[in-house]
């Protein structure tokens, strides 16, 4: 967004708290103390009120006017919906607007920030934000509408922790497709049913119990995933909710993930899961059970635009990474073999070899997530890993652009140009996979 935009932006902030009587320290959209930080998917705007006290109600009450002017500020066809999200912070009236060009970066691209903590995501200022599960807590409640990004988010902490030697335990309420290359890192203990889940939760208990009672070691650390906890019924919720509790000190992780938290959750549950990922969710009451009052999770974007809640504290904005296969299978690739199941030939045979299983492995994702997800033709992607391979760097525009010409007649565009650059990199780097011969 060039500097004229910027200040038209502002200006639309402004117009409606203006005509309310509320003044900023900052009036003219072109000072430069506004301060505007740009996330991956937002621009956020820090106004300072003259009298927070007296005004701030009235200032998040304008919401839906500050929305409104700014949809019409960038453009957009009436009707159409830019989610605005204000929060109060402080003396601080802070404005988030959805970046037209939103960013969402796959695991892979901001991975080198990650320390020893699970990497999320970025946040407003593009800050990476990660979560230790190390650390002493029972784990972390997952929440939003379908599509807000909770499995693709738990997928990434779980092979992140699978990467560092955590043993896997995995329920998936949802039928069993959204995990399905997990299973085999979860050796027999997988379920996709709620019979086979409370199965799962009973030999999890004894485990438990067995560590807890000093009759086993306290290793590896384990990970519990629930997906679609909402399908067990009370009773099953509450033994989950034991579990929880008795594995803290065990050192067991829980990450439950839900469409909501509200009636159809155990109160237990919640009130265990303190660490809270949130997503996009359906409504005002959702968003305060979920994540603290005034957070504001139902005007969220959804697509992995989510609230962090460390611990019952402030809520923090984060864009989640993208799982992408390729950043699965290299974070995988790496699990040593005594956690693999007993075969581990059938889960070696699972990572690809060659740039044509890889474009498989691209074009299995390209079905599950629906158009938008570009893949570059395997005959550019084969000749720009051949040259990454050779030489250790990125192919260079040009030739990129050539071969694309050659193979389809025409220029790939920009984007798809850096898509095919940073994978065939990413392919020479850490899978040195055989070039293949792609149709
Ligand atoms: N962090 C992200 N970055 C980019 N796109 C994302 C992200 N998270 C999710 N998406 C998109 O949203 C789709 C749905 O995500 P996901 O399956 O994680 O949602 P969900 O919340 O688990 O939904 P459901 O409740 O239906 O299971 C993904 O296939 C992907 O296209
Ligand atoms: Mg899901």
């Amino acid at each position: 967004m060039n500097t004229h935009a910027l200040q038209a932006l502002l200006w639309n902030i402004l117009q409606p708290l203006h005509r309310q009587g509320i003044h900023t320290l900052d009036m003219a959209p072109w000072h430069e103390e506004i301060r505007v930080t740009r996330g991956p998917t937002l621009l956020s705007v820090a106004l300072q009120l003259v009298a927070p006290e007296k005004d701030m109600r009235a200032a998040l009450k304008q919401a839906p006017a500050i929305e409104a002017h700014v949809a019409s500020a960038l453009g957009l066809p009436p009707g159409q919906r830019l989610p605005v999200r204000v929060v109060a912070s402080g003396a601080y009236f802070i404005v988030e607007v959805p970046r037209l060009d939103p960013w969402r970066p796959s695991y892979g691209e901001i991975a080198r920030q990650a320390t020893e903590a699970v990497l999320l995501g970025l946040d407003t200022y593009s800050q990476p934000v990660a979560v230790d599960l190390t650390a002493e807590m029972p784990g972390m409640l997952v929440v939003g509408r379908s599509g807000s990004g909770k499995s693709n988010a738990m997928r990434l902490i779980a092979a992140q922790r699978l990467a560092r030697g955590d043993e896997l335990w995995l329920i998936d309420l949802k039928g069993g497709a959204d995990w399905a290359d997990f299973r085999h890192l979860a050796g027999g203990r997988w379920a996709t049913t709620e019979d086979e889940g409370e199965r799962l939760l009973g030999r999890l208990t004894e485990t438990i119990k067995a560590r807890n009672a000093g009759r086993a070691p306290k290793e590896p650390r384990l990970l519990l995933i629930v997906d679609e906890v909402a399908n067990f019924d009370a009773q099953q919720q509450q033994s989950l909710a034991r579990l929880v509790k008795e594995g803290r000190s065990a050192l067991l992780r829980t990450i439950v993930g839900n469409q909501r938290c509200g009636k159809e959750m155990d109160r237990m549950i919640r009130a265990n899961l303190t660490w809270r990922l949130v997503g996009l969710v359906a409504d005002a009451t959702e968003s305060h059970l979920a994540a603290g009052s005034g957070a504001g999770a139902d005007a969220l974007q959804g697509c992995g635009d989510m609230l962090f809640v460390e611990d019952g504290r402030a809520a923090r904005r984060l864009q989640v990474a993208r799982a992408d296969p390729i950043d699965l299978v290299s974070l995988l690739g790496t699990v040593n073999t005594p956690a693999l199941p007993p075969t581990p030939a059938t889960a070696l045979a699972q990572i690809p070899r060659t740039i044509v299983d890889l474009c498989r492995v691209f074009e299995h994702e390209a079905e599950r997530v629906g158009k938008g997800y570009e893949i570059p033709h395997p005959w550019v992607l084969a000749r720009a890993n051949e040259y990454a391979i050779r030489t250790g760097r990125a192919a260079p525009f040009d030739l990129i652009r050539e071969w694309s010409r050659r193979r389809a007649g025409k220029a790939l565009s920009k984007a798809r140009m850096d898509d095919v650059r940073s994978w065939s990199l990413r392919i020479a780097n850490v899978f040195r996979v055989v070039p293949g011969v792609p149709g």
